[in-house]
């Protein structure tokens, strides 16, 4: 696990955080319209700069959980109604619901609902992406060719864990969706590889023991 590094932005009436443990530099944020956040500015973000509303969408726009809020007046992030997996392509899982990381800090407030997890087993900040698949040359298409058992109910929490060199073990309702954006897979237990070697990406297959996987 990397260096804790959290950043606080303060505002009138709601503050933003900024984790560096978590962040990948999607830049979501950066992208945003609007002045909230500015790159190249001290402070890079001011939350002064818009409302309330709009520092929260945005801050729950940040798929890797870097970016977090708060709210003054009490208002806290709403837990998602629904879990999802997205798989990227050549890419991370973006994690998304009522989550419980098994291996994430708890201090680590955008973690409980946003993630972005490493499948290409590169990571030095597992079972956090830190971009390590762009180095490592990592390849998948993201398409899932499973439907799973499908979901009697949608929401609730979905804990993960990361088990030791093995893959990523979801537990509760969780949807997978494709690089292409369709919704895949629907169940409420699955092991995810996160090796990089499986053939039946993003399902594990066992090929974590014979590639000598190590988590740690
Ligand atoms: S973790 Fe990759 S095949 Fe099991």
């Amino acid at each position: 696990m990397s260096d804790k590094k959290i950043f606080n932005y303060p505002g009138e009436k709601i503050d933003v955080h900024w984790d560096g443990r978590l962040c990948i530099h999607i830049a979501e944020c950066g992208k945003a319209s609007g002045d909230l956040f500015v790159t190249g500015r001290q402070p890079w973000c001011v939350p002064d700069q818009t409302n309330n509303d709009e520092v929260a969408e945005i801050c729950e726009r940040c798929p890797s959980g870097a970016l977090t809020y708060t709210d003054k007046s009490g208002a806290a992030e709403k837990t998602p109604a629904e879990n999802t997996v997205n798989i990227a392509y050549n890419g991370p899982l973006y994690v998304r619901g009522d989550l419980a990381i098994e291996d994430a800090a708890d201090d680590m407030q955008g973690a409980k609902y946003r993630a972005a997890l490493c499948r290409c087993g590169h990571s030095k900040n597992k079972p956090f992406c830190d971009n390590s698949h762009l180095d490592a040359g990592f390849q998948d298409f993201a398409v899932i060719g499973e439907s799973g058992a499908g979901l009697k109910n949608k929401g609730g929490k979905l804990e993960i864990k990361p088990l030791p060199d093995g893959p990523l073990l979801l537990s509760g309702n969780v949807s997978m969706v494709t690089a292409s954006g369709r919704v895949a897979w629907q169940g409420d237990s699955v092991a995810l590889c996160r090796c990089g070697e499986s053939k039946n990406k993003p399902f594990c297959d066992g090929s974590h023991k014979a590639a000598g996987f190590r988590s740690d």
